[in-house]
């Protein structure tokens, strides 16, 4: 992020953090969607701040542009009929918006459940799979907890017959859909990538997860890898 932020600043641009998968995460001690100009973030069911549907928000410490956004968000109207400029239908209901307040109060209680369960996985799958790394200056919230890994698919497989779920974020990449492909006259090769998404899994972690259900997927792994664990 100060990478980018000098960049910004040499080239007189703002920064929007995308913090959909991080309510929470923190870079050199600050939460992320302070960082910077604007925060965005997603209230998506999976995410670790969810409202029981879909929404989202924007966080900003520029008062001017705040307004702007809150009218923006209205159809660009301030007060009652008065539109300044046209905007969009983005107004959050609120019910959910309800359910976001108190599940707010939760969600720091959550994050460090699911870094509980990340340092467990981090220490049971040393040496059978590659477990993600996490900077010294980084406070991760594992949205997802992500591992590489060989034979993917079989082994992806193998967890399903035993009733563990996983999931493949993503299993296409970005430069390969065709909303992007479209958009330009060449593909790029992204090698490195287009690799990747053949051996990324995503393993069970959430706020209220247990370890022993950590435990168990771990102990699964350590099978198919045919690799006993107490
Ligand atoms: C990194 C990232 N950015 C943006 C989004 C979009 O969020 P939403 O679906 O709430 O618009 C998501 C949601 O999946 C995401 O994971």
């Amino acid at each position: 992020m100060d990478r980018v932020k000098a960049t910004a600043a040499k080239h007189h641009l703002w920064v929007l953090e995308d913090c959909a998968q991080a309510q929470g995460a923190k870079y050199k001690d600050k939460t992320v969607g302070g960082l910077t100009e604007f925060g965005a973030f997603s209230f998506f069911p999976s995410k670790n701040l969810t409202v029981l549907g879909d929404g989202g928000c924007i966080t900003t410490n520029n008062a001017q542009m705040a307004e702007r956004l809150r009218m923006l968000r209205n159809h660009g109207r301030q007060g009652k009929y008065d539109h300044e400029f046209p905007g969009y239908n983005v107004r959050f209901n609120e019910i959910n918006a309800a359910i976001g307040r108190v599940m707010l109060q939760h969600l720091d209680g959550f994050n460090d459940n699911r870094r509980r369960i990340a340092d467990r996985y981090n220490e049971r799958l040393k040496g059978l799979v590659q477990t993600p790394l996490e900077r010294p200056w980084a406070h991760a919230v594992y949205h997802m907890y992500v591992v590489g890994c060989e034979r993917r698919d079989d082994l992806q497989k193998f967890l399903k017959e035993r009733n563990i779920e996983t999931g493949i974020h993503y299993p296409k990449p970005n430069h390969l859909q065709p909303a992007v492909t479209g958009r330009f006259p060449f593909v790029p090769k992204l090698p490195r990538t287009e690799k990747a998404v053949k051996e990324i899994l995503s393993l069970p972690i959430h706020g209220q997860m247990s370890l022993d259900a950590a435990d168990q997927v771990c102990a699964a792994i350590a099978e198919f890898y045919g690799r006993k664990q107490e």
